[in-house]
């Protein structure tokens, strides 16, 4: 049987610490979807199609990996999808609360789909997608912190970009 894991999230945008997690995850399964949340309460920086698209382009070296939205349950799409396992990256105590409760929720939702942690490499433990677009509002740079593809994209949406 193909084990399959969803690594979901909100990815506005897409980190380099989203990858490194993507990364270790797909050696574990031979399935592995990053899942965007398809969330209308939220106003992101990035639409769900940018942004599917900005992970597409970035993991593509992974040939396990796939790139998907969903929204409604997390345990719903995992169950539409096949998956048995969601994975989560923890980077510091700080997630850990969070993150439990939310496993926790799940597991209450569908006891048989285990939640897995993964932690990313500590060069990426303080980054986040909020404090990234936060630098990148106020003009400074997210260089090393986002894939390439994200960083010039970041660039144009508050116009910090060449005029090309
Ligand atoms: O990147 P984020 O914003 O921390 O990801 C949060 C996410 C998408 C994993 C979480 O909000 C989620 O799973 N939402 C789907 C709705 C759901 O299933 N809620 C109940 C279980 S917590």
């Amino acid at each position: 049987m193909k084990r399959i894991a969803v690594y979901p999230g909100t990815f506005d945008p897409v980190t380099m610490g989203h990858l490194d997690l993507a990364s270790r995850g797909s050696a574990h399964f031979d399935r592995l979807i990053l899942a965007i949340l398809r969330n209308e309460d939220k106003e992101p920086l990035f639409s769900v199609a940018e942004r599917e698209h900005l992970i597409r382009d970035a993991v593509g070296e992974f040939p396990n990996v796939d790139v998907e939205s969903f929204d409604g349950l997390l345990v719903d799409y995992a169950r539409e999808v096949g998956a048995t396992v969601i994975l989560r990256g923890i980077r510091a105590a700080s997630d850990f609360e969070y993150e439990m409760q939310m496993a926790m929720m799940n597991r209450k939702l569908q006891p048989s789909l285990e939640t897995v942690f993964l932690v990313p490499s500590e060069a990426y433990s303080y980054v986040s997608s909020r404090l990234v677009r936060e630098v990148a509002r106020l003009g400074g740079s997210p260089a090393g912190l986002v894939p390439a593809n994200v960083e010039t994209a970041l660039a144009r949406r508050f116009d910090h970009g060449d005029s090309d």
